[in-house]
């Protein structure tokens, strides 16, 4: 038996005003984005921005059913848009910012596994990593370079060759 770790950097930020301009300005694309929420059920809005190689940004956010599995979250709303607007474009970047109508969101969001998933897909795609910038409503920014870093030992094309 043999050990390997699997380990991967995550950059905290204060706040806001820590970010790069290039990332406060997504970020901030992605907290407008929460108000196009529909989520009537959670009460729990979430924004995603995705930045595109060609600069433009594409914005996604929740959209729930009376049906709950049928909704679907905010990042895949956005990045299933950014692929549809712009195939073949390389996707650089994806924001996600969310907020509560019951309390004040201080810890940042984190894509949930089948984000993650769908994530992932157009990273490897791609062949480039996909850079993840997570804020809740206030409070310490996380970003790590690649969707990978959050989704180690991705299920993957290869297993289907
Ligand atoms: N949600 C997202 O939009 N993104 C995530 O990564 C996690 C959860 C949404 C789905 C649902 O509308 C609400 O948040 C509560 O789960």
């Amino acid at each position: 038996m043999r050990k390997r770790k699997v380990s991967f950097e995550l950059a905290i930020f204060e706040s806001l005003d820590a970010l790069s301009s290039e990332d406060r300005d997504l970020m901030k694309r992605a907290m407008e984005a929460r108000k196009g929420a529909y989520a009537p059920y959670s009460n729990f809005q979430v924004g995603a921005a995705v930045l595109m190689d060609n600069g433009k940004i594409v914005l996604g956010n929740n959209q729930e059913n009376a049906s709950y599995p049928s909704g679907l979250c905010a990042e895949r709303v956005a990045i299933f848009q950014a692929g549809a607007l712009y195939p073949g474009v390389t996707v650089r970047a994806i924001a996600i910012s969310a907020t509560s109508k019951s309390y004040v969101v201080g810890q940042a969001a984190a894509p949930c596994g089948n984000c993650r998933q769908s994530i992932s897909e157009y990273e490897i795609r791609q062949g480039s990593p996909i850079k993840i910038v997570m804020m809740g409503e206030i409070g310490e920014v996380l970003a790590c370079d690649s969707i990978a870093d959050i989704l180690p030992l991705a299920f993957d094309r290869s297993y289907l060759e």
